[in-house]
């Protein structure tokens, strides 16, 4: 069976799909940096007969991700994994003028940064094997912008840029580069996405008005999220099938929000999405 090495595996999307596969036959590999969860997740594939290693790796750490892609590649006796799935990512929500250069370092570092180095050390070894299937959680904020989640949409445009020219590139060598793009699904996102917002908000604001709403949208972003299984069951559709799309969307309100940005007059589109409608 193939292996396959995805990054944020302690909760939310990465959680289920690293079972999800496990269950399946994949061996796989996952990292987080959350000690009792990853316990946990050993302790229960152990129980479950499952073969699925989870480890510390912050993605944001260099000596981490040097010594953890060293011992993946040593454990897998130098072939590598057969599939990528780039997970790891988390929201710093602010107005994109509140958000100090810090905050939109931070966002960067993980969400796109991140990616780009655990990409860039899994992919020797699928250039040498000329197979090799990398697959990038983007997100519909990867395809638009809406307020408090600038940093955020920044990261994931950053993100859609990135794995459109890597796709290209390195299709002669016989590796495949998918993006998923997930609405919103039940997960840990949105909580500590809400935490950062109200940690990046200033004693002044001009933007308290956008702060003030943020629980209601909290409640209306939950109240319209899916479960993480289907998106699991996505990223296994595009880590298998033979030929895969470039991109898979996940849930309607991901569909609705594009198709509105693509065919409605933009200021419309400007008032749905920034919840005056
Ligand atoms: N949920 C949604 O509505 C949604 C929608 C569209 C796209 N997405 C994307 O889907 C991906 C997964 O999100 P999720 O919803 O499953 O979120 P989640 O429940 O918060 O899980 C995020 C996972 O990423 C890990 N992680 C975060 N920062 C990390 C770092 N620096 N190094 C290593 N691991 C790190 C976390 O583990 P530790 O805390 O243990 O490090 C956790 O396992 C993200 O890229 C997100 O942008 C989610």
């Amino acid at each position: 069976m193939p292996t396959m090495f995805i990054s944020g595996i302690t909760r939310g999307i990465g959680r289920e799909t690293a079972f999800l596969c496990a269950r399946q036959g994949w061996t796989v590999y996952g990292c987080g940096r959350d000690a009792t969860l990853l316990a946990e997740i050993n302790r229960v594939a152990l129980d479950q007969g499952l073969s699925l290693r989870a480890f510390r790796m912050d993605v944001t750490s260099e000596e981490e991700r040097e010594r953890s892609m060293a011992w993946l590649l040593q454990e897998t006796k130098g072939e590598g994994v057969d599939v990528l799935v780039n997970n790891a990512g988390y929201q710093e929500l602010a107005p994109v003028e509140d958000l100090t250069l810090e905050g939109w370092r931070r966002q960067f570092e993980t969400n796109v940064f991140g990616m780009l180095a655990v990409t860039q050390a899994l992919l020797p070894t699928m250039r040498a094997r000329k197979q090799g299937r990398i697959i990038n959680l983007s997100s519909v904020a990867g395809r638009v912008g809406f307020p408090l989640y600038g940093a955020y949409c920044a990261s994931k445009h950053a993100v859609e840029g990135m794995t459109d020219a890597l796709r290209m590139e390195v299709r002669p060598f016989g590796i495949q580069v998918v993006l998923v793009e997930p609405g919103p699904i039940v997960s840990n996102i949105n909580v500590t996405g809400y935490a950062n917002l109200a940690r990046n908000r200033p004693h002044a604001t001009a933007y308290a008005g956008l702060y003030d709403a943020g629980p209601a949208k909290l409640e209306g972003i939950e109240k319209r999220s899916l479960p993480t299984r289907l998106v699991a069951e996505t990223i296994v559709r595009a880590a298998t099938v033979k030929h895969p799309r470039q991109r898979y969307r996940v849930t309607r309100t991901a569909t609705l929000a594009l198709v509105a940005r693509l065919f409605l007059p933009g200021r419309l589109t400007d008032r749905i999405l920034g919840g005056s409608i």
